[in-house]
């Protein structure tokens, strides 16, 4: 099978690696220098110009402006909805509207377009207070604060749309929840769903959660949840998502990616995102390796299999440019890697997958991107990957480096 992933970064990298690990011949569209110095072919033509049975679309952009569904036009089996189901995560004030409908359970909230209305709501929660752009923003549309006026002046600044253009001209606001985070990715043909191993990410720049939201800055899965809760998720959240989507008539086959606050009152769904978390993938793939393939084939095919085991435990540590996350630098110089973009003295069970880096004409590479590499390590146990990710992580250099130090560590003792 000739697969085509579609997407520039580590997710890219890892869903290739993964695709490949099943046996499959795979394309990346662009990829990066990484990823082809990794023996993955990359090519920056046209998705839609290129022969594939399978095609897997990395990030949301694409699936929002419908690719999935112009390459469906054409007959391609794609991993992806089309860009009705892909609403669900370019509109936070659609998402809400849909959950409501669907019964999910979730945070309380408003949506406005005007500072005076959305004023009044927030003075009527407690703190917490969470605002957010309604449309898409790199993951950088939301405030959380535990200070009224900061959060007034965040709902003015995001609707003069100086910060988010038209993307923020709405504006969400949410009670805030309180509870550990947890990325459940579910893969889904629409009919069925399967739920991969929850992965907790480890978002704000700096170590205990201090500094701005990032992307991510590293993840490790599975994360050691009570018994029972992802078939709760599952029956509380998923199902009546199913539900919704067929009522709606949207045919929904890819990846709906729960990012859930777990409560003490129960799981709630913070937001929905229609497409493979990033680092969220660096991780998984070491847990399914080549069983991926066939369960991506089989979403895209609409005969969604059973979920292969998750093997032993995967911890990602990423690797940030200089100024990350408001002005990364590019252009630093990274030792540490091989001509194949590999470790230079390999460790055990790691695989570095590139996001922002690119080759200098003397073979080296070098930084171009705020996340740049993403050390994926796999071990039986969260301790033995952390180490190893760590090891990995330390082996690698540039200057300006920014890498949390904390990734898995609080649970290291528990598998
Ligand atoms: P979102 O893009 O909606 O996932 O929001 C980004 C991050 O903001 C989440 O991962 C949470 O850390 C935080 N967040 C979003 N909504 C809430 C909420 N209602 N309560 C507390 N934290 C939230
Ligand atoms: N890891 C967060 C995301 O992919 O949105």
């Amino acid at each position: 099978v000739r697969a085509l992933v579609v997407g520039s970064g580590a997710r890219e990298h890892a869903l290739a690696w993964g695709l490949r690990e099943g046996g499959h011949e795979v394309l990346v569209v662009p990829g990066n220098d990484g990823v082809a110095a990794h023996g993955i072919a990359c090519t920056s033509e046209d998705p839609e110009a290129l022969a594939c049975d399978l095609a897997v679309i990395g990030p949301e952009a694409p699936l929002v402006a419908g690719l999935a569904d112009r390459l469906r036009a054409r007959g391609r089996l794609v991993v992806g909805p089309g860009a009705d189901g892909a609403r669900l995560e370019a509109s936070k004030s659609f998402m809400k509207e849909f959950l409501v409908a669907a019964g999910v359970p979730t945070a309380r909230h408003g949506t406005f377009g005007d500072p005076g209305s959305a004023r009044e709501f927030l003075s009527s929660l407690r703190a917490p207070y969470v605002v957010k752009t309604d449309g898409l923003a790199a993951g950088k549309g939301v405030l959380v604060t535990e200070d009224l006026a900061a959060a007034t002046a965040d709902v003015e600044e995001k609707l003069s749309g100086r910060a988010f253009g038209e993307a923020g001209t709405t504006v969400v606001i949410e009670e805030g929840l309180v509870g550990e985070e947890c990325s459940l990715l579910v893969l889904t043909d629409g009919v069925r769903a399967v739920p991969l191993a929850p992965a907790q990410d480890f978002k704000r720049v700096g170590d205990g959660g201090t500094g701005p939201n990032t992307g991510g800055m590293g993840v490790y899965a599975p994360m050691p949840l009570v018994p029972g809760l992802v078939e709760e998720v599952m029956a509380s959240v998923i199902s009546p998502t199913l539900v919704e989507l067929a009522r709606r008539g949207i045919e929904y086959r890819g990846v709906l990616y729960a990012g859930l606050m777990l409560t003490p009152s129960g799981p709630q769904l913070l937001e929905y995102n229609v497409r493979f978390g990033d680092p969220e993938t660096e991780a998984l793939v070491l847990l399914y390796r080549e069983g991926l393939a066939e369960l991506l084939e089989g979403c895209a095919r609409g005969e969604l299999g059973t979920a292969p085991v998750a093997r032993g435990a995967a911890v990602t540590v990423v690797l940030a440019a200089h100024g990350y996350p408001e002005a990364p630098r590019a252009g630093d110089v990274i030792s540490g890697l091989g001509v194949d973009g590999q470790l230079a003295e390999p460790v055990e069970g790691v695989v570095i997958f590139h996001a922002g880096t690119r080759r200098r004409p003397d073979g080296a590479f070098e930084t171009a991107g705020g996340r740049v590499l993403a050390v994926s390590a796999h071990a039986a146990t969260i301790a033995e990957a952390r180490e190893r990710a760590y090891r990995g992580a330390e082996a690698i250099t540039f200057s300006g480096k920014v890498q949390r130090g904390d990734i898995a560590r609080e649970v290291e003792g528990a598998m």
